[in-house]
């Protein structure tokens, strides 16, 4: 049969494979709350211009919300011949109540109202995110809190460099997750205008107010160009390239709990919530959930690249190459949401072994910069010589199987005459954190300032 909505023009229904490359109706679906919203919106502002009569506009407002009512309960059919969920919608809404049903799409096109439902999911997307950062941070902040005096390696190269304290570590995710915040809320000032009442692409001759229905639906201004409005998704590529950034964040973190996780390190357990076993090897404990959090970059940076690929090239202003900005995104935003629920479950859950950390701290000849700096600050070395007589220190360490705190005096002197024993006292891990008092250093009075600061900013918002 011939199309319920531009059957006029068309002697026949689609080819069957014309039908299954259209619809969208599979994925778009999830936005239905949104196209509701979006059409009250609209049948509203359309009766208050005069538009369409009031009893018309109430009418189809009824009807739309017992739509959303029985999508919401689960039993209304969504079908392909009614390609996507706009035209399910106001397919059902004629079954509904009748003819007044045809007068909701005055001065209005898929194509804003596509735009317009994709911008709100988006959104509200953005403020669950916040909201999920927030709370990931919350755990952070409160390990960084119990572990501000915990010892572990620092490692560059994965190397052991320097101690540093293990609530220093945590609060290095504060500064990458509350970068990801305000990537959150930025992009929403900009993604925070209504596309509604652009129509097709050119506007319409309808006296429509767009500055009521932006107000409605919750935007702060109408967009100011028609055709961009149906052009643009830079906000679903702002979100994705927020996704990709954060994911990345996570999987770092998730890659460090693989590797803290194992026997050979032995710095955290991980809760039994928060692993699995092996159906094989009965004394295995598996770190599932962080190997996951490390995977999800993959499937959301191939989100972005895909969304980058579809619009890249496409002249203004819709075109059905659109509709493929989607189902990735979705996915995205579902896979980022599970990643960070994980991520925080995890840092909140984790049970640190303090006496593991602080051993491994000492190993690796971790103070050799603190030797270094006390020949710097008491003999008055210059920095490389400094250097230099530490690497021999290093070196001669190596070669008897000890740290450096416990080469003798007389063998120090060796290297440099005027060392006293007053240098042991800095080749100590706790001595060690303790000096790193520079702003943003590792000091346990640092961490607790910046912990104070990030708990400031955030109660403030
Ligand atoms: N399902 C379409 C999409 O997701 C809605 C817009 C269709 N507009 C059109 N002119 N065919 O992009």
């Amino acid at each position: 049969s011939s199309n319920a909505m531009w059957g006029g023009r068309f002697a026949s229904g689609p080819d069957a494979i014309m039908e299954e490359i259209n619809a969208s109706i599979d994925f778009d679906r999830r936005l239905y709350d949104e196209d509701i919203a979006g059409s009250k919106a609209h049948a509203a502002m359309l009766a208050d211009q005069g538009i369409i009569s009031a009893e018309d506009a109430s009418q189809i407002i009824a009807g739309l919300e017992d739509i959303r009512a029985e999508i919401a309960d689960g039993c209304f059919t969504f079908s392909r011949e009614r390609e996507d969920i706009h035209m399910n919608v106001e397919a059902r809404l004629a079954e509904l109540i009748g003819p007044a049903a045809g007068r909701l799409h005055t001065a209005r096109s898929r194509n804003d109202q596509v735009a317009v439902d994709f911008r709100l999911h988006v959104k509200a997307a953005f403020g669950a995110l916040a909201e999920a950062l927030e709370a990931f941070i919350d755990a952070l902040l409160d390990k960084a809190e119990a572990h501000a005096d915990t010892v572990m390696p620092g490692f560059t190269h994965l190397q052991v460099a320097q101690p540093v304290t293990f609530g220093h570590h945590c609060l290095a995710y504060v500064e990458m997750a509350a970068r990801d915040l305000s990537r959150c809320r930025d992009a929403i000032t900009r993604l925070d205008e209504c596309p509604l009442g652009a129509a097709a692409l050119a506007g319409t001759g309808f006296a429509i107010d767009r500055h009521q229905t932006a107000a409605a639906l919750g935007f702060r201004e109408p967009t100011r160009n028609s055709l961009d409005s149906v052009s643009d998704r830079d906000f679903a590529l702002e979100f994705l390239s927020v996704a990709a950034i954060c994911g990345t964040h996570l999987s770092r973190l998730a890659e460090e709990i693989v590797i803290w996780s194992t026997p050979q390190f032995g710095f955290v357990r991980l809760s039994d919530a928060f692993s699995t076993g092996s159906s094989i090897m009965p004394q295995k404990k598996n770190p599932d959930a962080a190997e996951l959090v490390r995977a999800k970059p993959g499937r959301i940076n191939g989100a972005l690249i895909s969304l980058l690929t579809v619009m890249k090239g496409l002249p203004l202003s819709y075109s059905k190459d659109m509709q493929e900005d989607k189902e990735q995104v979705f996915d995205a935003i579902d896979s980022l949401a599970l990643a960070l629920a994980a991520a925080t479950g995890m840092v909140r859950d984790m049970a640190i072994d303090e006496q593991a950390m602080r051993r491994a701290a000492g190993h690796g000849f971790s103070t050799a910069t603190d030797l270094a700096d006390w020949l710097v600050r008491e003999l008055g070395l210059p920095f490389r010589e400094a250097h230099h007589v530490t690497g021999r220190a290093v070196a001669l360490a190596e070669e008897r199987g000890v740290g450096l705190e416990d080469l003798p005096l007389d063998l120090l002197q060796t290297l440099e005459a005027r060392i006293t024993d007053a240098v042991y006292s800095v080749l100590g891990v706790d001595a060690s954190v303790n000096s790193r008092t520079s702003f943003g250093g590792t000091a346990p009075a640092n961490v607790r300032a910046q912990i104070a600061y990030w708990r400031d900013r955030l109660g403030g918002k």
